[in-house]
C-alpha cells in the first residue's frame, strides 16, 4: 500500500525531497516495513501526477539516506534494519535522537577520572601561556586608566567600542574584506558570537549544514537551539563543493556552518576558490552561512586565504573570530561581523543578553592592537607553533608508523583517524593507561557519531613534553 504523499507547491523543497521526506516518515514510523516494496516508479509518478524522473530522484535520495535499497529488476525495498544502522547517511538526519547540551557529556568526566600526577594532556586545546603578551597588554591597560576620560567606563548601549571596530574592520579589510566599524559587533568571547546568531537565525529543527568535524563550542550552541544537523562531505582540502550544493538542494538549510581556517579539529585550511564557491552556493540557495576565521594568524605554510565574507555581496555571510587563542583567554573578546537585514536583531540579541562587552577590556585591546607590540607577538607565537607542529608530527610519524599524519595547516590541533577496528572509547584507554590524555571524537560530529579519531592538541606543550606524549602514544596504540 502506498503512503499518504501530499505534495505542496508552496513548500521551499523540491518535488523530489518531499516525497523521499514523505517515505521516509513512513518508514520511520513503521508504516512501510523492513524489506516492504516501494510502489514502482512509474505508477507512483501517475498516482502522485509528477515526472518519472521525480519519483526515480527520490528513491534515490532514500537511497543515499540507506533507508531504501534497489534491486535489479526487482525493485525497491525498505532497507533491511541493520543496513539502516550502518549507513553513513542515517547519521546525517537524525534530529529526534540528539538531547540537547549533552554534546561532552563523560567526555569531561572521562578526562577527570584519566588525570593523575605525571600524566601528559594533549586534550585541551590551550594556547601556550608563554606567548602572553602580560607586560604589553598591560601597558596598554595602564594607559587606558591614564589617558581615557572617565566617561569612557559608563555605560554603554552600544554594541562595540568604535575604535576598537574601526581596527577590526581595518584588519579584515587587509585581508579582502570591504567591511565598516559600524559591521562590527564585539562580543564576549566567539562563543557568545556563536549563541547570538543561534539565538536570532534557528528554532526548534532548523536545520543546519556543517563540515564534520568541526569546533564543538558552536555545535553546543547550535544543539542548545534544537538544531537538526546535515553533514558535509570533507576531503583533505576541506568541504567537498559537490556536497556543499547537494546539501544545499536537498535540505534547504537555514545555516551552514564552517570554519574554514585552522580547522579544528584537523587544522586544514579551506582553499579560496572553494570559500567563493560556497558564497555563491549560499545565494543561489538562500542559505545563511557562518564562518568561524579564529586562528587565521596561526597559518603556518602561507598567509591565510581571505575570509569567505570577501566574497559576499548581499550580506549572507556572518563572520566571527576569538582573540582568545592569538592574545589570551582571559580576554574573553570575540567579535562578529554581519551586515544588512540580520545586524539591527543581532544587535537587540546582544543589549539583551549582557548589554556591552567590558569598555575597559576593549580599550586596552585596541591600544594593544596598534602598538608595534602586537605584530612582534604574532609573529613569536606563530614561530613557536610552527616548531612544536614540525616536531610533533614528526615524533607521531616515527611513533605510529601505520597512522596517516596530515601535519596541520594552521592552528595547534593534530586529527588522528583510527583504525575502523580500534574505537574512540578504546583508544582513549590505551592512551589513558600510557599516562597521555586526548580528546574523544565523538563532540567533534554534529550528530555526535562518526569514523574512531582522536584530537591531539600540541600548543600548550614544550619540545620534551610533546616527545614523551608522542613515545607514550606509540606504546598505546602500536597495534591498533
Ligand atoms: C574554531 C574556534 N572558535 C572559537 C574558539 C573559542 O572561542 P572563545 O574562547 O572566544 O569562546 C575556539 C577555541 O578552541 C575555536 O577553536
Amino acid at each position: 500500500m502506498t503512503p499518504a504523499i501530499a505534495l505542496d507547491s508552496r513548500d521551499p523543497r523540491p518535488l523530489y525531497v518531499q516525497i523521499a521526506d514523505a517515505l521516509a516518515t513512513a518508514i520511520e514510523s513503521g508504516e512501510l516495513a523492513p524489506e516492504a516494496r516501494l510502489p514502482p516508479i512509474r505508477s507512483l509518478a501517475g498516482e502522485l501526477d509528477v515526472a518519472l524522473v521525480t519519483v526515480s530522484q527520490a528513491y534515490e535520495t532514500l537511497a543515499a539516506r540507506g533507508r531504501v535499497v534497489s534491486r535489479v529488476g526487482r525493485g525497491t525495498f525498505v532497507a533491511p534494519r541493520h543496513a539502516v544502522d550502518e549507513a553513513p547517511f542515517a547519521r546525517t538526519w537524525e534530529p529526534s535522537l540528539l538531547s540537547r547540551g549533552e554534546r561532552m557529556e563523560g567526555v569531561m568526566d572521562r578526562l577527570a577520572q584519566a588525570t593523575a600526577p605525571g600524566v601528559i594532556s594533549l586534550a585541551r586545546a590551550n594556547p601556550a601561556p608563554e606567548t602572553f603578551p602580560m607586560a604589553e597588554f598591560g601597558r596598554a591597560m595602564q594607559r587606558t586608566f591614564a589617558d581615557d576620560p572617565p566617561e569612557a567606563m559608563q555605560y554603554r548601549a552600544n554594541t562595540g567600542d568604535p575604535d576598537l571596530c574601526a581596527t577590526l574592520a581595518e584588519s579584515l579589510n587587509a585581508r579582502g574584506c570591504d567591511a565598516s566599524a559600524g559591521e562590527i559587533i564585539v562580543t564576549s568571547g566567539a562563543q557568545q558570537a556563536a549563541d547570538l546568531i543561534a539565538s536570532v537565525l534557528l528554532s526548534d529543527r532548523s536545520v543546519v549544514a556543517s563540515e564534520s568535524p568541526t569546533y564543538p563550542g558552536t555545535l553546543g550552541v547550535f544543539d542548545a537551539r534544537g538544531a537538526s544537523y546535515v553533514e558535509v562531505r570533507s576531503d583533505a582540502d576541506g568541504v567537498r563543493i559537490d556536497d556543499v550544493e547537494r546539501v544545499f538542494a536537498e535540505y534547504r538549510p537555514r545555516l551552514f556552518s564552517i570554519c574554514p581556517i585552522a580547522e579544528n579539529p584537523t587544522g586544514v585550511v579551506l582553499p579560496a576558490r572553494r570559500g567563493k564557491a560556497i558564497v555563491e552556493l549560499a545565494r543561489r540557495y538562500d542559505v545563511v552561512v557562518l564562518e568561524d576565521q579564529t586562528g587565521w594568524t596561526f597559518a603556518y605554510d602561507a598567509p591565510a586565504p581571505p575570509p569567505l565574507a570577501a566574497y559576499d555581496v548581499d550580506g549572507r555571510v556572518v563572520m566571527m573570530e576569538s582573540l582568545s587563542k592569538s592574545i589570551f583567554p582571559a580576554l574573553r573578546i570575540g567579535y562578529l561581523r554581519v551586515k544588512g537585514a540580520l545586524r539591527d536583531s543581532i544587535d537587540a540579541a546582544k543589549v539583551r543578553t549582557d548589554s556591552f562587552t567590558s569598555t575597559l577590556t576593549q580599550r586596552a585591546l585596541w591600544r594593544f592592537l596598534r602598538a608595534p607590540a602586537y605584530p612582534r607577538h604574532l609573529k613569536a607565537a606563530r614561530a613557536l607553533y610552527r616548531g612544536r607542529r614540525d616536531l610533533f608530527v614528526d615524533a607521531l610519524a616515527r611513533a605510529l608508523p601505520w597512522a596517516d599524519v596530515a601535519p596541520p595547516q594552521a592552528g595547534t590541533n593534530v586529527w588522528l583517524r583510527l583504525p575502523p577496528r580500534l574505537s574512540t572509547q578504546a583508544a582513549f584507554d590505551l592512551c589513558a593507561r600510557e599516562g597521555v590524555l586526548v580528546m574523544p571524537a565523538d563532540p567533534f560530529y554534529p550528530t555526535r557519531s562518526g569514523p574512531p579519531a582522536l584530537r591531539l592538541s600540541f600548543g600548550d606543550l614544550n619540545d620534551a613534553a610533546l616527545l614523551e606524549s608522542a613515545a607514550r602514544l606509540g606504546r598505546a596504540l602500536a597495534q591498533p
